[in-house]
């Protein structure tokens, strides 16, 4: 068991559904840059017999197929150069909510997963203690998938770069719901100038997806009096979602 817990670790399955099979080999065998991306859900055994009719399983082989794109990507050249890995994404195939961000830091860098600095934290404590959810049930990605030199903002030629892959990732996922964090993101995301400031406290759109932006986590570091305004989004994104349910959606159509 533990060997085989070893190997599903390996392929970037960290985490499987209570009540759901180990999948009795890696969906996808993955290089080691490609390790987190994936997502992180081990949706049923390798031959798709689940409870959700193998949707988890697709979804994340999917990704893991993505995944492996982006880890010999070199479109964004300079970044491509400069990078230790790629940092795809993180979180469960199936998540109704997927939250995106700018561009991977020094800590993202060096560990290939969103998120995991100082401001990863606070998402985590946005997730967990603010909406009751698990991490590992949201998925978590960025416009870009390279680091930024001195986390500078993505050049707009970046964030094109990187928008095929962005856009897969969401087809693959088809979340209900997506929260952008910060201006980087709800910008490029929703092809806007508009600031956060006037994008937040309303839905918008994106391919049918109702879009929920609020300040960026690391904007919360440094303002600390923002904590209010990020609240009543996050109260926001959860009416909006309350009443839904939970199921690997479209589970049967894929
Ligand atoms: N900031 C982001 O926008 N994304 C990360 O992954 C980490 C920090």
């Amino acid at each position: 068991m533990i060997q085989r817990l070893e190997v599903l670790e390996g392929a970037g399955v960290t985490h499987v559904p209570k009540g759901r099979k180990l999948p009795d080999t890696p969906p996808v065998a993955q290089p080691p840059s490609a390790v987190p991306e994936g997502g992180t859900v081990a949706g049923g055994t390798a031959d798709g017999d689940t409870a959700d009719g193998g949707c988890a399983t697709r979804r994340a082989d999917a990704l893991a197929e993505v995944a492996r794109e982006v880890s010999a990507c070199t479109r964004c050249t300079e970044l491509a150069r400069a990078r230790t890995q790629t940092v795809f994404g993180a979180g469960s195939p199936c998540a109704r909510l997927v939250f995106c961000g700018e561009a991977p830091g020094a800590d993202e860098d060096r560990i290939g997963q969103p998120f995991v600095g100082r401001a990863g934290q606070l998402l985590t404590d946005i997730i967990v203690k603010g909406m009751k959810m698990r991490r590992e049930d949201v998925y978590i990605l960025n416009i870009l998938r390279c680091r930024p030199p001195g986390n500078r903002n993505p050049l707009p030629v970046e964030a094109a770069a990187c928008r095929e892959f962005l856009d897969r990732q969401l087809e693959i996922i088809q979340p209900d719901y997506i929260c952008c964090l910060g201006s980087v993101a709800a910008q490029n995301l929703l092809d806007t100038t508009e600031s956060i400031g006037r994008l937040r406290g309303r839905v918008h759109d994106y391919r049918g997806i109702p879009v929920v932006c609020t300040y960026h986590p690391a904007y919360l570091l440094r303002n600390p009096s923002a904590k209010r305004s990020v609240w009543e989004d996050v109260q926001m994104l959860m009416a909006e979602m309350e009443g839904g349910n939970d199921e690997c959606r479209n589970s049967n159509d894929e």
